[in-house]
Protein backbone atom coordinates (compact mmCIF):
# COMPACT_ATOMS: atom_id res chain seq x y z
CA UNK A 1 0.00 0.00 0.00
CA UNK A 2 1.03 3.57 -1.26
CA UNK A 3 2.32 5.81 1.59
CA UNK A 4 2.83 10.50 1.44
CA UNK A 5 5.93 11.53 3.23
CA UNK A 6 5.29 15.12 3.76
CA UNK A 7 7.81 17.33 5.58
CA UNK A 8 6.36 20.58 6.65
CA UNK A 9 6.97 24.18 6.31
CA UNK A 10 7.29 25.10 3.50
CA UNK A 11 5.15 27.50 1.75
CA UNK A 12 3.50 27.10 -1.73
CA UNK A 13 3.84 29.50 -4.39
CA UNK A 14 2.77 29.58 -8.27
CA UNK A 15 -0.33 27.94 -9.88
CA UNK A 16 -2.34 24.64 -9.23
CA UNK A 17 -4.49 23.23 -11.71
CA UNK A 18 -7.89 21.72 -11.52
CA UNK A 19 -9.17 18.84 -12.50
CA UNK A 20 -12.57 17.43 -13.98
CA UNK A 21 -15.33 16.80 -11.20
CA UNK A 22 -15.57 13.18 -10.08
CA UNK A 23 -18.61 13.09 -8.78
CA UNK A 24 -19.53 15.06 -12.33
CA UNK A 25 -17.78 12.46 -14.04
CA UNK A 26 -19.28 9.16 -12.59
CA UNK A 27 -22.97 10.02 -13.68
CA UNK A 28 -21.36 11.06 -17.12
CA UNK A 29 -20.26 7.72 -17.54
CA UNK A 30 -23.27 5.99 -16.26
CA UNK A 31 -25.43 8.25 -18.41
CA UNK A 32 -23.83 6.79 -21.33
CA UNK A 33 -25.52 3.42 -20.59
CA UNK A 34 -28.57 5.25 -22.06
CA UNK A 35 -27.99 5.54 -25.45
CA UNK A 36 -26.68 2.81 -28.33
CA UNK A 37 -24.59 6.15 -29.81
CA UNK A 38 -21.34 7.38 -28.86
CA UNK A 39 -20.87 9.50 -25.63
CA UNK A 40 -17.43 11.19 -25.56
CA UNK A 41 -16.84 12.94 -22.75
CA UNK A 42 -13.84 14.97 -22.00
CA UNK A 43 -12.39 16.03 -18.96
CA UNK A 44 -12.42 12.84 -16.73
CA UNK A 45 -10.08 13.02 -14.26
CA UNK A 46 -7.90 9.85 -13.96
CA UNK A 47 -8.54 8.86 -10.53
CA UNK A 48 -9.18 5.15 -9.03
CA UNK A 49 -13.48 5.53 -8.97
CA UNK A 50 -13.41 6.16 -12.42
CA UNK A 51 -11.51 3.49 -13.44
CA UNK A 52 -13.89 1.64 -11.04
CA UNK A 53 -17.09 3.00 -12.91
CA UNK A 54 -15.28 2.48 -16.45
CA UNK A 55 -14.54 -1.34 -15.31
CA UNK A 56 -18.38 -1.54 -14.05
CA UNK A 57 -19.40 -0.23 -18.02
CA UNK A 58 -17.33 -2.70 -19.76
CA UNK A 59 -18.92 -5.99 -17.49
CA UNK A 60 -22.32 -4.18 -18.69
CA UNK A 61 -21.26 -4.24 -22.34
CA UNK A 62 -20.15 -1.04 -23.05
CA UNK A 63 -16.91 -0.59 -25.06
CA UNK A 64 -14.54 1.69 -23.72
CA UNK A 65 -11.74 3.96 -24.80
CA UNK A 66 -9.53 5.98 -22.86
CA UNK A 67 -7.69 8.86 -23.81
CA UNK A 68 -5.96 11.05 -21.71
CA UNK A 69 -8.75 12.99 -20.18
CA UNK A 70 -11.02 11.65 -22.95
CA UNK A 71 -13.48 9.00 -22.13
CA UNK A 72 -15.35 7.39 -25.17
CA UNK A 73 -17.78 5.07 -24.72
CA UNK A 74 -20.46 2.79 -27.13
CA UNK A 75 -22.95 0.68 -25.77
CA UNK A 76 -24.35 -0.96 -28.71
CA UNK A 77 -26.21 -4.08 -26.22
CA UNK A 78 -26.77 -4.41 -22.28
CA UNK A 79 -24.90 -7.43 -22.24
CA UNK A 80 -25.13 -7.67 -18.43
CA UNK A 81 -27.37 -5.68 -16.24
CA UNK A 82 -25.69 -5.98 -13.29
CA UNK A 83 -23.34 -4.01 -10.71
CA UNK A 84 -21.75 -6.99 -8.61
CA UNK A 85 -20.69 -6.72 -5.53
CA UNK A 86 -16.91 -6.86 -5.57
CA UNK A 87 -17.06 -3.40 -7.69
CA UNK A 88 -20.17 -1.44 -5.45
CA UNK A 89 -18.06 -2.67 -2.04
CA UNK A 90 -15.07 -0.38 -3.62
CA UNK A 91 -17.19 2.02 -4.80
CA UNK A 92 -21.37 3.34 -3.76
CA UNK A 93 -21.65 5.38 -6.80
CA UNK A 94 -21.63 2.37 -8.70
CA UNK A 95 -25.45 2.50 -7.93
CA UNK A 96 -25.62 4.91 -10.47
CA UNK A 97 -26.25 2.49 -13.10
CA UNK A 98 -29.42 1.81 -11.60
CA UNK A 99 -31.81 4.56 -13.18
CA UNK A 100 -29.83 3.99 -16.78
CA UNK A 101 -30.16 -0.06 -16.60
CA UNK A 102 -34.27 0.26 -15.73
CA UNK A 103 -34.14 2.81 -18.19
CA UNK A 104 -32.56 1.25 -21.19
CA UNK A 105 -33.03 -2.36 -20.20
CA UNK A 106 -35.84 -2.77 -18.36
CA UNK A 107 -34.23 -4.19 -15.37
CA UNK A 108 -31.04 -3.65 -13.59
CA UNK A 109 -29.24 -5.89 -10.37
CA UNK A 110 -27.12 -4.00 -8.58
CA UNK A 111 -25.20 -5.29 -5.18
CA UNK A 112 -26.58 -3.35 -2.00
CA UNK A 113 -23.39 -1.61 -1.17
CA UNK A 114 -22.84 -2.66 2.78
CA UNK A 115 -21.57 0.12 5.91
CA UNK A 116 -18.76 2.87 5.28
CA UNK A 117 -16.67 4.70 7.08
CA UNK A 118 -18.84 8.24 6.76
CA UNK A 119 -22.22 6.95 7.69
CA UNK A 120 -24.95 4.20 7.05
CA UNK A 121 -25.27 5.68 3.32
CA UNK A 122 -28.21 3.87 1.50
CA UNK A 123 -29.87 4.21 -1.22
CA UNK A 124 -33.77 3.87 -0.25
CA UNK A 125 -34.38 6.76 -1.92
CA UNK A 126 -33.12 6.08 -5.20
CA UNK A 127 -35.30 2.71 -4.72
CA UNK A 128 -38.17 4.43 -3.64
CA UNK A 129 -37.87 7.13 -6.52
CA UNK A 130 -37.21 4.15 -9.04
CA UNK A 131 -40.84 2.51 -7.58
CA UNK A 132 -42.81 5.79 -7.84
CA UNK A 133 -41.31 5.67 -12.01
CA UNK A 134 -43.04 2.05 -12.26
CA UNK A 135 -40.36 0.00 -11.13
CA UNK A 136 -40.59 -3.82 -9.26
CA UNK A 137 -37.99 -3.92 -6.26
CA UNK A 138 -37.37 -7.11 -4.55
CA UNK A 139 -33.94 -7.34 -2.78
CA UNK A 140 -32.19 -11.06 -2.40
CA UNK A 141 -28.91 -12.06 -1.05
CA UNK A 142 -27.57 -8.44 -0.76
CA UNK A 143 -29.14 -7.97 -4.18
CA UNK A 144 -31.17 -5.15 -5.38
CA UNK A 145 -33.45 -6.27 -8.26
CA UNK A 146 -35.52 -3.30 -9.98
CA UNK A 147 -37.48 -4.58 -12.90
CA UNK A 148 -39.93 -2.51 -15.44
CA UNK A 149 -40.74 -4.58 -18.19
CA UNK A 150 -43.27 -2.07 -20.04
CA UNK A 151 -40.73 0.47 -19.09
CA UNK A 152 -40.53 2.90 -16.77
CA UNK A 153 -43.75 5.79 -16.87
CA UNK A 154 -43.21 9.92 -15.67
CA UNK A 155 -44.23 10.09 -11.92
CA UNK A 156 -43.94 12.83 -9.04
CA UNK A 157 -40.95 11.87 -7.10
CA UNK A 158 -40.15 13.53 -3.77
CA UNK A 159 -36.80 13.11 -1.79
CA UNK A 160 -37.55 12.76 1.74
CA UNK A 161 -34.34 14.19 2.08
CA UNK A 162 -31.79 16.03 -0.50
CA UNK A 163 -29.79 12.92 -2.13
CA UNK A 164 -27.08 14.57 -4.50
CA UNK A 165 -26.64 10.96 -6.55
CA UNK A 166 -30.37 10.37 -5.60
CA UNK A 167 -31.43 13.10 -7.95
CA UNK A 168 -29.48 12.14 -10.62
CA UNK A 169 -30.24 8.16 -10.56
CA UNK A 170 -33.77 9.01 -10.88
CA UNK A 171 -33.24 11.77 -13.30
CA UNK A 172 -31.42 9.24 -15.48
CA UNK A 173 -34.05 6.80 -15.03
CA UNK A 174 -37.05 9.52 -16.04
CA UNK A 175 -35.12 11.06 -20.06
CA UNK A 176 -36.34 7.63 -20.71
CA UNK A 177 -39.47 7.28 -18.93
CA UNK A 178 -43.14 7.32 -20.95
CA UNK A 179 -44.45 10.70 -19.85
CA UNK A 180 -43.79 13.86 -17.16
CA UNK A 181 -41.95 13.35 -13.70
CA UNK A 182 -41.35 16.17 -11.33
CA UNK A 183 -38.21 15.44 -9.33
CA UNK A 184 -39.17 17.26 -6.14
CA UNK A 185 -36.51 18.31 -3.34
CA UNK A 186 -33.83 17.38 -5.72
CA UNK A 187 -30.56 18.29 -5.05
CA UNK A 188 -28.98 21.80 -6.58
CA UNK A 189 -25.21 20.58 -7.02
CA UNK A 190 -23.51 21.72 -9.91
CA UNK A 191 -22.72 18.15 -10.22
CA UNK A 192 -26.40 17.61 -10.85
CA UNK A 193 -26.63 20.77 -12.86
CA UNK A 194 -23.73 18.66 -15.60
CA UNK A 195 -25.47 15.56 -15.53
CA UNK A 196 -28.69 17.73 -17.19
CA UNK A 197 -26.79 19.57 -19.38
CA UNK A 198 -24.88 16.01 -20.74
CA UNK A 199 -28.75 14.56 -20.83
CA UNK A 200 -30.16 17.33 -22.85
CA UNK A 201 -27.03 16.89 -25.46
CA UNK A 202 -28.26 13.86 -25.70
CA UNK A 203 -31.95 14.50 -26.34
CA UNK A 204 -33.32 14.44 -23.24
CA UNK A 205 -35.86 17.22 -22.29
CA UNK A 206 -35.64 18.40 -18.84
CA UNK A 207 -36.00 22.25 -16.70
CA UNK A 208 -35.02 23.10 -13.82
CA UNK A 209 -31.48 21.67 -12.84
CA UNK A 210 -29.78 23.57 -10.10
CA UNK A 211 -33.85 24.28 -8.45
CA UNK A 212 -35.30 21.84 -5.93
CA UNK A 213 -38.04 20.86 -8.59
CA UNK A 214 -36.58 19.66 -11.83
CA UNK A 215 -39.18 18.80 -14.33
CA UNK A 216 -38.62 15.91 -17.42
CA UNK A 217 -40.55 14.69 -19.95
CA UNK A 218 -39.42 11.67 -21.33
CA UNK A 219 -38.23 10.51 -25.14
CA UNK A 220 -38.87 7.46 -26.65
CA UNK A 221 -34.58 7.14 -27.80
CA UNK A 222 -31.07 9.68 -26.73
CA UNK A 223 -28.48 10.25 -29.26
CA UNK A 224 -24.88 9.98 -28.82
CA UNK A 225 -23.73 13.76 -27.94
CA UNK A 226 -19.66 15.42 -26.71
CA UNK A 227 -19.45 16.80 -23.03
CA UNK A 228 -16.99 18.38 -21.60
CA UNK A 229 -17.25 17.58 -17.12
CA UNK A 230 -17.20 20.88 -14.70
CA UNK A 231 -14.31 21.84 -13.05
CA UNK A 232 -13.65 19.54 -9.43
CA UNK A 233 -14.89 22.21 -7.03
CA UNK A 234 -13.71 19.80 -4.45
CA UNK A 235 -9.94 19.80 -5.48
CA UNK A 236 -10.59 23.22 -5.86
CA UNK A 237 -11.61 23.72 -2.33
CA UNK A 238 -8.85 21.57 -0.99
CA UNK A 239 -5.80 23.66 -2.71
CA UNK A 240 -7.23 26.81 -1.78
CA UNK A 241 -7.14 25.95 2.02
CA UNK A 242 -4.07 24.40 1.19
CA UNK A 243 -2.35 28.18 -0.13
CA UNK A 244 -4.48 29.22 3.48
CA UNK A 245 -2.61 26.52 6.24
CA UNK A 246 0.46 27.14 4.90
CA UNK A 247 -0.14 31.34 4.18
CA UNK A 248 0.71 31.32 1.12
CA UNK A 249 0.30 32.88 -2.43
CA UNK A 250 -1.49 30.55 -4.58
CA UNK A 251 -3.54 31.04 -8.16
CA UNK A 252 -5.80 27.89 -8.60
CA UNK A 253 -6.46 27.82 -12.15
CA UNK A 254 -9.09 26.04 -13.89
CA UNK A 255 -11.99 26.05 -11.40
CA UNK A 256 -15.12 27.34 -11.48
CA UNK A 257 -15.24 30.12 -8.50
CA UNK A 258 -19.03 30.49 -8.68
CA UNK A 259 -19.60 27.11 -7.20
CA UNK A 260 -17.18 27.93 -4.35
CA UNK A 261 -18.60 30.74 -2.70
CA UNK A 262 -19.59 29.46 0.37
CA UNK A 263 -16.09 28.27 1.18
CA UNK A 264 -14.72 32.08 -0.03
CA UNK A 265 -17.29 33.31 2.51
CA UNK A 266 -16.00 31.51 5.24
CA UNK A 267 -12.40 31.86 4.77
CA UNK A 268 -12.96 35.51 4.65
CA UNK A 269 -14.47 35.44 8.08
CA UNK A 270 -11.55 33.51 8.77
CA UNK A 271 -9.36 36.03 7.62
CA UNK A 272 -8.63 34.70 4.64
CA UNK A 273 -8.80 36.83 1.32
CA UNK A 274 -9.78 34.86 -1.75
CA UNK A 275 -9.77 36.78 -4.94
CA UNK A 276 -10.74 35.81 -8.39
CA UNK A 277 -8.69 37.35 -10.98
CA UNK A 278 -10.33 35.85 -13.88
CA UNK A 279 -13.40 33.63 -14.79
CA UNK A 280 -11.44 30.51 -13.74
CA UNK A 281 -8.78 31.26 -11.72
CA UNK A 282 -9.09 32.02 -8.00
CA UNK A 283 -5.89 33.30 -5.98
CA UNK A 284 -5.41 32.97 -2.07
CA UNK A 285 -3.52 36.38 -1.26
CA UNK A 286 -1.00 36.23 1.46
CA UNK A 287 -2.14 36.70 4.87
CA UNK A 288 -1.09 39.63 6.93
CA UNK A 289 -2.67 38.45 9.95
CA UNK A 290 -3.32 35.55 12.05
CA UNK A 291 -6.17 33.13 11.18
CA UNK A 292 -9.19 33.38 13.17
CA UNK A 293 -11.69 30.48 14.46
CA UNK A 294 -14.70 30.74 12.24
CA UNK A 295 -17.93 28.37 13.12
CA UNK A 296 -18.90 26.15 10.30
CA UNK A 297 -22.11 23.65 9.22
CA UNK A 298 -22.06 21.77 6.39
CA UNK A 299 -25.21 21.76 4.44
CA UNK A 300 -26.43 20.97 0.93
CA UNK A 301 -25.62 23.01 -2.19
CA UNK A 302 -25.32 26.14 -2.39
CA UNK A 303 -24.26 25.62 1.63
CA UNK A 304 -20.64 24.82 2.73
CA UNK A 305 -20.00 21.34 1.11
CA UNK A 306 -19.60 18.35 3.46
CA UNK A 307 -16.68 17.31 0.88
CA UNK A 308 -14.62 20.18 1.90
CA UNK A 309 -15.34 19.63 5.79
CA UNK A 310 -12.43 17.89 6.78
CA UNK A 311 -9.89 19.97 5.14
CA UNK A 312 -11.69 23.06 6.71
CA UNK A 313 -11.30 21.19 10.21
CA UNK A 314 -7.44 21.25 9.71
CA UNK A 315 -7.88 24.87 8.55
CA UNK A 316 -9.31 25.73 12.19
CA UNK A 317 -6.91 23.84 13.92
CA UNK A 318 -4.15 26.18 12.88
CA UNK A 319 -6.87 29.49 13.73
CA UNK A 320 -6.90 31.54 16.92
CA UNK A 321 -9.90 30.46 19.06
CA UNK A 322 -12.54 27.88 19.51
CA UNK A 323 -14.14 27.01 16.56
CA UNK A 324 -17.50 24.84 16.02
CA UNK A 325 -17.75 22.58 13.52
CA UNK A 326 -21.31 20.90 12.49
CA UNK A 327 -21.98 18.41 10.14
CA UNK A 328 -24.96 17.62 9.27
CA UNK A 329 -25.03 15.61 5.59
CA UNK A 330 -23.10 12.31 7.46
CA UNK A 331 -23.38 10.73 10.95
CA UNK A 332 -19.71 9.72 11.34
CA UNK A 333 -17.92 11.98 8.74
CA UNK A 334 -14.89 12.70 12.33
CA UNK A 335 -12.40 10.07 11.45
CA UNK A 336 -9.62 12.58 10.88
CA UNK A 337 -10.08 14.68 13.80
CA UNK A 338 -8.53 11.48 15.76
CA UNK A 339 -5.73 11.75 13.65
CA UNK A 340 -5.41 15.43 13.52
CA UNK A 341 -5.20 14.63 17.38
CA UNK A 342 -2.34 12.72 17.15
CA UNK A 343 -0.54 15.50 15.12
CA UNK A 344 -1.40 17.55 18.51
CA UNK A 345 -4.72 19.36 17.01
CA UNK A 346 -6.91 19.77 20.14
CA UNK A 347 -10.03 19.07 19.22
CA UNK A 348 -13.40 17.31 21.03
CA UNK A 349 -15.78 15.18 19.53
CA UNK A 350 -19.74 15.59 20.36
CA UNK A 351 -22.42 14.16 18.30
CA UNK A 352 -22.33 15.59 15.36
CA UNK A 353 -20.12 18.40 16.15
CA UNK A 354 -16.53 18.86 16.50
CA UNK A 355 -15.17 21.61 18.87
CA UNK A 356 -11.34 22.87 17.92
CA UNK A 357 -9.34 24.93 20.07
CA UNK A 358 -6.71 26.48 18.21
CA UNK A 359 -3.68 27.55 17.92
CA UNK A 360 -2.05 24.21 17.77
CA UNK A 361 1.53 23.71 16.80
CA UNK A 362 1.10 20.29 14.87
CA UNK A 363 3.77 17.79 14.85
CA UNK A 364 4.17 15.02 11.92
CA UNK A 365 3.35 11.80 12.82
CA UNK A 366 2.22 8.47 11.43
CA UNK A 367 -1.49 8.89 10.37
CA UNK A 368 -4.06 6.93 8.51
CA UNK A 369 -6.12 7.70 5.67
CA UNK A 370 -9.52 6.91 6.79
CA UNK A 371 -11.57 8.31 3.71
CA UNK A 372 -10.69 10.36 0.95
CA UNK A 373 -11.48 13.53 2.00
CA UNK A 374 -10.43 12.92 5.41
CA UNK A 375 -7.11 11.97 3.78
CA UNK A 376 -7.20 15.47 2.02
CA UNK A 377 -7.13 17.44 5.55
CA UNK A 378 -4.40 14.90 6.58
CA UNK A 379 -2.07 16.26 3.80
CA UNK A 380 -3.02 19.80 4.74
CA UNK A 381 -1.98 19.63 8.48
CA UNK A 382 1.35 17.88 7.07
CA UNK A 383 2.17 20.83 5.02
CA UNK A 384 2.25 22.78 8.16
CA UNK A 385 3.25 20.56 10.61
CA UNK A 386 6.82 20.58 12.52
CA UNK A 387 9.03 17.66 10.86
CA UNK A 388 7.84 15.11 9.04
CA UNK A 389 3.94 12.97 8.15
CA UNK A 390 3.34 9.78 6.53
CA UNK A 391 0.46 8.94 5.55
CA UNK A 392 -1.01 5.61 5.04
CA UNK A 393 -3.46 3.79 2.87
CA UNK A 394 -2.96 6.47 0.39
CA UNK A 395 -5.37 4.73 -1.87
CA UNK A 396 -7.97 6.95 -0.43
CA UNK A 397 -7.03 9.63 -1.73
CA UNK A 398 -6.47 8.01 -4.88
CA UNK A 399 -9.73 7.65 -5.40
CA UNK A 400 -10.71 11.21 -6.19
CA UNK A 401 -7.71 13.26 -6.64
CA UNK A 402 -5.87 13.18 -9.58
CA UNK A 403 -1.90 13.60 -9.11
CA UNK A 404 -2.09 15.51 -6.04
CA UNK A 405 1.28 14.65 -4.42
CA UNK A 406 2.29 16.19 -8.31
CA UNK A 407 0.48 19.11 -7.85
CA UNK A 408 1.59 19.71 -4.55
CA UNK A 409 4.62 19.23 -5.08
CA UNK A 410 4.68 21.36 -8.47
CA UNK A 411 3.91 24.51 -5.78
CA UNK A 412 6.57 24.26 -3.23
CA UNK A 413 5.36 21.52 -1.25
CA UNK A 414 8.09 18.34 -0.25
CA UNK A 415 5.58 15.40 -0.50
CA UNK A 416 7.01 12.40 -1.93
CA UNK A 417 4.73 8.83 -2.60
CA UNK A 418 6.46 5.46 -1.00
CA UNK A 419 5.11 2.37 -2.90
C1 LIG B 1 -22.67 12.42 -3.01
O1 LIG B 1 -22.89 11.21 -2.30
C2 LIG B 1 -21.20 12.50 -3.26
N1 LIG B 1 -20.78 11.37 -4.06
C3 LIG B 1 -20.43 12.54 -1.94
O2 LIG B 1 -19.06 12.73 -2.22
C4 LIG B 1 -20.94 13.74 -1.13
O3 LIG B 1 -20.32 13.74 0.13
C5 LIG B 1 -22.45 13.65 -0.95
O4 LIG B 1 -23.10 13.54 -2.24
C6 LIG B 1 -23.05 14.85 -0.24
O5 LIG B 1 -22.74 16.02 -0.93
C7 LIG B 1 -20.96 11.40 -5.39
O6 LIG B 1 -21.47 12.35 -5.96
C8 LIG B 1 -20.47 10.23 -6.15
P1 LIG B 1 -26.39 11.86 -0.65
P2 LIG B 1 -24.36 10.62 -2.14
O7 LIG B 1 -27.27 10.83 -1.24
O8 LIG B 1 -25.17 11.01 -3.31
C9 LIG B 1 -28.72 10.03 3.12
C10 LIG B 1 -16.76 12.37 -1.93
O9 LIG B 1 -15.98 12.52 -0.96
N2 LIG B 1 -29.37 9.16 2.15
O10 LIG B 1 -26.57 13.26 -1.10
O11 LIG B 1 -24.23 9.19 -1.80
C11 LIG B 1 -27.22 9.77 3.20
O12 LIG B 1 -26.92 8.69 4.04
C12 LIG B 1 -18.12 11.77 -1.71
O13 LIG B 1 -16.47 12.66 -3.09
C13 LIG B 1 -30.33 8.25 2.58
O14 LIG B 1 -30.63 8.15 3.78
O15 LIG B 1 -24.87 11.42 -0.90
C14 LIG B 1 -26.70 11.09 3.68
O16 LIG B 1 -26.86 11.18 5.07
C15 LIG B 1 -18.33 11.18 -0.38
N3 LIG B 1 -30.92 7.43 1.65
C16 LIG B 1 -27.64 12.11 2.99
O17 LIG B 1 -28.82 11.37 2.65
C17 LIG B 1 -30.62 7.51 0.32
O18 LIG B 1 -31.20 6.77 -0.48
C18 LIG B 1 -27.09 12.75 1.72
O19 LIG B 1 -26.49 11.76 0.92
C19 LIG B 1 -29.65 8.44 -0.11
C20 LIG B 1 -29.05 9.25 0.82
Amino acid sequence: MDKFVIEGGHPLHGAIPVSGSKNSALPALAAALLTDEEVVLERIPRVRDIRTMERLLVDIGSDVAVSNERVTLNTKKIVSPEAPYELVKTMRASSLVLGPLVARAGRARVSLPGGCAIGARPINFHLAGLEHLGAKITQEHGYIEAVAPGGLKGAQVVFDRITVTGTEDILMAAVLADGETVIENAAREPEVVDTAHLLRKMGAQIEGEGTSVIRVRGVAKLHGATHEIIADRIEAGTFVIAAAITGSDVCITGCLPGHLTALIAKLGEAGVTVTQPNETTLRVELRDGPLTAADMITEEYPGFPTDLQAQYLALMTQADGISIITETIFENRFMHAQELMRMGANIRLDGRQAIIAGRSRLSGAGVIASDLRASASLVLAALVAKGETVIDRVYHIDRGYEKIESKLSAAGAKIERIE
